[in-house]
């Protein structure tokens, strides 16, 4: 059978993530990104869809009802909770966007699918990060489009590397269209991009004429240190597409993202070539039809009900991420394991370890099934070999308990296995 794309191992990663904890169910997983808890309740859906069919009543002056059939039906491809959104980013993103400018998605992998199908013609590259989130990357591939890696370390990125990765595409007669960044506490390695960082990419993709597509899944989760502006409240002329999502806060379950754009001066909206959100909004028709209207009703609710005591929520789920990455680096520095370092992201998921060996999948696997703990290696996350020495580690989701053994275990493995051989 011939497929569309090459069949890289690479493509394996996602399906990797999602199964090997039910591979391995006795083992205690360090591995995905999944929320502890949303802060949704699924027992409390129905009520939250009432609330929301009475607002939209309200709204739109039909009856209860009404709403609830309309809820029960395909939908408006752009979505119908745009306006609750809209309230939602403001007060807890810190984020301005008016509803007209908001599309609702099946979280923030479809908003890449959208992206890259609307925006990449051929010649056309993408740059990411190495590494980079491979939501973002498999997605490229397996729509064959180029990537152009810019090295990344765990400080962070580096502008002139950028500068290079765009030239490096003129130079093979190609054209970097646009850069993939996630500016808060980056998955897979965990810094945030400083003000100035975000200033002069902006600056550099307004000169250049490049996207910047923006993913901010981790962004309401800062322990310490200062709110940076989100590279869409600085940019003033439409270059950066935001892609948000609920999964982190709420949950992953209800499968909701939402992606951003504001036209400007460069793109002129015209009859024939209206805005970038109505051209997503096409293109999505034909990915997905429409967000789920049930999932945004809960969701919709949701949020209705909690007004202004979701910002103490979502404040107490985060402190729990505090005292879980606290966790972790402590028990780390306990079983402290000559020349393994780490850098501790000031919020997030996630740590990644640098070691003075490398951490295969046959490795993760022995882990998992001998040692009973999941870790990822960072080469997952990587087309080059410059991270086969990292490990990245999850605390979102195990508990406190879990955390401290899932260290002593992994600290064991790497002692028998990997350490004593490398020193
Ligand atoms: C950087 C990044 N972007 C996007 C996502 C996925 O978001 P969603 O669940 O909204 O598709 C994740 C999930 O782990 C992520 O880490």
């Amino acid at each position: 059978m011939t497929l569309a794309y090459e069949n890289h191992k690479y493509l394996e990663v996602m399906c990797f993530l999602n199964d090997i904890s039910e591979r391995f169910p006795d083992a205690i997983s360090l591995a995905s990104g999944r929320p502890v808890k949303g802060l949704l309740d699924v027992n409390a859906a129905g009520d939250y869809i009432k609330v929301f069919a009475e607002h939209y009543a309200n709204k739109t002056e039909k009856s209860t009802s009404a709403v609830l059939s309309l809820i029960n039906q395909y939908g408006s491809t752009a979505g119908i909770i745009n306006d609750i959104v809209s309230e939602y980013l403001l007060q807890i993103e810190l984020v301005e966007c008016e509803e007209d400018n908001i599309l609702l998605t099946n979280g923030a992998q479809e908003s890449m699918a959208i992206c890259l199908t609307s925006l990449f013609t051929e010649g056309d590259v993408l740059l990411a990060l190495d590494p980079a989130y491979v939501g973002i990357t498999g997605l490229a591939k397996i729509n064959n489009i180029d990537i152009q890696y810019v090295s990344a370390s765990p400080r962070g990125l580096d502008i002139e590397k950028v500068k290079e990765a765009i030239e490096n595409c003129k130079r093979s007669g190609l054209r970097a269209k646009a850069i993939y960044l996630v500016p808060d506490f980056y998955n897979p390695i965990g810094p945030s991009m400083t003000l100035e960082q975000r200033v002069a990419i902006i600056e550099l993709c307004k000169r250049e004429g490049i996207y910047i597509l923006e993913d901010s899944p981790y962004r309401q989760f800062r322990f310490e240190g200062r709110d940076i502006p989100s590279m869409f409240s600085i940019d003033d002329e439409g270059w950066v597409i935001y892609l948000g999502t609920f999964s982190k806060t709420l949950s992953p379950g209800v499968r909701m993202g939402y992606l951003l754009h504001k036209s400007s001066s460069h793109q002129q909206v015209t009859r024939d070539m209206p805005s970038l959100i109505s051209e997503f909004t096409k293109v999505k028709s034909f990915i997905s039809v429409n967000t789920s209207q049930i999932a945004q009703a809960i969701v919709g609710g949701y949020l209705l009900s909690a007004g202004g005591s979701l910002k103490n929520a979502l404040n107490t789920v985060c402190n729990e991420y505090k005292v879980r990455r606290d966790t972790l680096d402590t028990r780390l520095l306990k079983n402290t394991l000559k020349n393994i370092s780490w850098f501790t992201p000031e919020g997030g998921f996630f740590i990644s370890l640098r070691c003075p060996f490398e951490f295969k999948e046959e490795d993760a696997l022995i882990c998992a099934k001998e040692y009973g703990v999941i870790a990822v290696p960072l080469s997952f996350f990587s087309e080059s070999s410059q991270f086969n020495n990292y490990i990245r580690l999850s605390y979102s989701y195990a508990s406190l308990e879990n955390l401290e053994t899932g260290i002593d275990r992994l600290s064991n493995f790497l002692r028998d296995n990997l350490y004593n051989a490398a020193n």
